[in-house]
């Protein structure tokens, strides 16, 4: 059996979910793997978090260099969220030779060129399954599509925390704060929920997923972006009424030589798809050259899909190493 050591960067929501599950199906991952998982350190601002978070007292620490100077840590798994210190941190992760695994959209949307760049250089495996779609296996199944298609659109639902409160609203007539507090209160939203109803956190995701499409670097900044705060309940009742709903859609289209991408909230008619996405769960439609339309759904936002999705690349990064990397160039 070998062992692999695992330091997680942040130990919120989403990173004491990685421990937790660890603890509870450790063995069985184990048996299915042959790999054990060992979470040597956990990195948080207040290293009560760490203990709280099952970890033994002598895993915690405040700082990033015992981690990067721990010979055993093979795997860094980032939860922080933010673009900084998190970026410096991946970065720093792989050019100390430690696999990166990653469910930071904004760090990776805004730095993706740079730090495919890194790992590539140092023969690192960067991998990021749980930054968009959380518990939906997107990456590996556009890693799969993309090997022989071209994708020439992409649209979908992919954040989790809008979804939520949208579904709220029209099914159940709650108001848009309870709604989100409600969204909070499941570990949906992000610290700042900002990111989610304005439309920030779906931005990045898109960028992500056109980055990997188009083979070069799509900056967040490029995308044209409008959130849900400027919807209605009355225009969000009236499209039920209607037989649809608002959505948050985030699209990327392939048109006359260059990308178009938007996140914007729209009424989506009820012989779409994607008007029946509801709650936390999330779809994304792929059209490819060759198979066609491909749609990916299921949970996109929580602590136990989103910790499924880290462990799940940790495993990979381990067996795959830098053979997973994508081809991203710098050029946006
Ligand atoms: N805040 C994000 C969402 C979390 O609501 O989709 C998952 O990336």
């Amino acid at each position: 059996m070998q062992t692999v050591g695992v330091a997680l960067l942040g130990v919120g929501t989403v990173g004491s979910a990685v421990a937790k599950t660890l603890q509870d199906k450790g063995d069985e991952l184990a048996r299915r793997t042959g790999l054990r998982i060992d979470v040597r350190w956990g990195m948080a601002r207040h290293p009560e978090r760490v203990v709280a978070a099952g970890l033994p007292e002598h895993a915690a620490t405040t700082s990033i260099d015992p981690i990067l100077e721990d010979p055993d840590v093979v795997v860094v798994v980032e939860a922080l969220g933010g673009e900084e210190p998190a970026a410096t941190y991946l970065k720093r992760a792989l050019l100390a030779g430690k696999h990166v695994v990653t469910a930071n959209k904004e760090a990776l949307s805004k730095h993706f060129a740079e730090l495919v760049a890194v790992a590539r250089e140092r023969q690192r495996a960067l991998l990021f399954e749980a930054s968009v779609g959380a518990g939906i296996p997107l990456m590996a199944s556009l890693r799969q599509l993309l090997s022989v298609n071209r994708v020439e659109r992409i649209r979908g639902i992919v954040n989790g925390t809008t979804n939520f409160i949208l579904t709220m609203m029209a099914e159940e007539g709650v108001a848009y704060h309870d709604a989100l507090r409600e969204a909070q209160r499941r570990g949906y939203a992000e610290p700042d929920p900002t990111a989610d109803v304005e439309g920030f956190d779906a931005a990045y995701k898109l960028s992500i997923l056109a980055s990997l499409v188009a083979g070069r670097h799509i900056h967040p900044e490029r995308i044209d972006r409008r959130g849900i705060t400027s919807v209605t309940p009355d225009q969000i009742l009236d499209a039920r009424t209607r037989g649809g709903a608002v959505k948050l859609i985030a699209e990327a289209v392939y048109k006359n030589g260059d990308w178009e991408l938007r996140v914007h909230p729209v009424f989506v008619s009820g012989n779409d798809l994607l008007a029946h996405v509801r709650l936390n769960l999330n779809a994304i439609e792929l059209t490819c050259d060759r198979v066609g339309t491909v749609v990916l759904y299921g949970p996109g936002a929580g602590p136990a899909p989103t910790a499924a999705a880290l462990i799940a690349d940790v495993i990979d990064a381990v067996r795959f190493g830098p053979a997973l990397l994508p081809r991203i160039d710098p050029a946006g």
